[in-house]
């Protein structure tokens, strides 16, 4: 088989690859580890979203694995390692989908200054509570930017034009990044430096083994009282029961969440209960702008792997070592 899919995707540019390649669309695969072993050890490539675990154990057995097609930017669920060993491109569009999820930030960030989501609830409730609504302004206030990567830069830049002052916190960035020049930003050297000083703060970080739980109960403790949270990353940042305790207190003002620990998070927890929360389904990529250019970006890819070509979007090389 030449591509195998492993989760929900359908789109023009994937039947396009359909007409030119077999193509294995299992969009439930993903939930069963063996049969995903299985599968995969006979495809080429593989086209997956962010539920698909592939581990060195899975990859151990894809031996006829050419290119993985990644349709978003997060590779926490891909063991990038093991593929670069094994000589598999993996492709991910980094570019594709950052404007959408920074516009989803700042959307999060509006609708948690206005209360709009619990003043629309209230209002189709029949209520018409002007006063319970009161919220607040972005202009002059303070935002924390958590990862100053392409996303985080976007949110920043966006922010700026509300008014906002910028403090980022990034590992990777220098003190002379013309990015923090350009928007009068001040880079700390911790995330606890940044976000002690903010109204709001947007996390904008990788899952990685340094990044879990980094948002937890010292870390929520030491943001000013009254700030609000943000995270349109990866909900393993954040260890979601501290986040809940620092809510309940009344020390933060409100969340908004459009990624969790666990996805889907299961049985409702006491985050969904809260008037001060919005918790969104993981959808900070999905607008038709970037998912369009998310498929067309790994379909023209694997195309060209598949053809022994060299990708364009690609994360370790661009041709397979194998
Ligand atoms: C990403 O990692 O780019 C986003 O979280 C979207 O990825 P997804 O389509 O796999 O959810």
């Amino acid at each position: 088989m030449d591509v195998l899919i492993t989760e929900p995707a359908n789109s023009p540019h994937i039947d396009r690859l359909s007409e030119r390649y077999e193509v294995v669309n299992n969009p439930e695969l993903f939930k069963d580890p063996n049969a995903l072993k299985q599968a995969i050890a006979d495809a080429r490539s593989v086209i997956l979203r962010n539920q698909t675990k592939l581990t060195a154990d899975v990859l151990g057995a894809a031996t006829n694995l050419r290119g993985i097609g990644r349709l978003g930017v997060g590779l926490d669920n891909i063991d990038v390692t093991k593929a670069s060993e094994d000589g598999i491109v993996v492709v991910a569009p980094l570019n594709a989908n950052a404007v959408s999820v920074a516009e989803l930030a700042m959307g999060l960030m509006l609708s948690l200054a206005r209360k709009l989501a619990a003043a629309d609830r209230d209002t189709k409730a029949g209520g018409w509570n002007r006063k319970t609504f009161t919220g607040f302004e972005l202009d002059g206030k303070t935002l924390a930017v958590c990862g100053f990567g392409r996303i985080g830069r976007m949110v920043a830049t966006r922010a700026k034009a509300f008014g906002m002052n910028i403090v980022a916190f990034d590992p990777f960035v220098k003190t002379d990044d013309p990015g923090l020049k350009e928007l009068g930003a001040t880079l700390t050297d911790s995330v606890a430096g940044a976000v002690g000083c903010a109204d709001i703060i947007t996390v904008h970080m990788p899952l990685t083994d340094e990044t879990k739980h980094v948002f937890n109960a010292d870390m929520f403790r030491s943001m000013k009282p009254g700030a609000a949270f943000i995270n349109t990353s990866r909900g393993g940042v954040v260890c979601e029961k501290d986040l809940v305790a620092a809510l309940e207190s009344g020390h933060l003002a409100g969340a908004g969440l459009d990624v969790r620990e666990s996805e889907p998070p299961g049985k409702p927890s006491a985050l969904e209960s809260m008037d001060q929360v919005i918790v969104l389904p993981h959808i900070g990529a999905f607008t038709k702008e970037a998912q369009d250019r998310t498929y067309a970006a790994v379909a023209s890819d694997l195309d060209r792997i598949l053809q022994g070509e060299s990708a364009e979007n690609f994360v370790n090389f661009d041709r397979p070592n194998r």
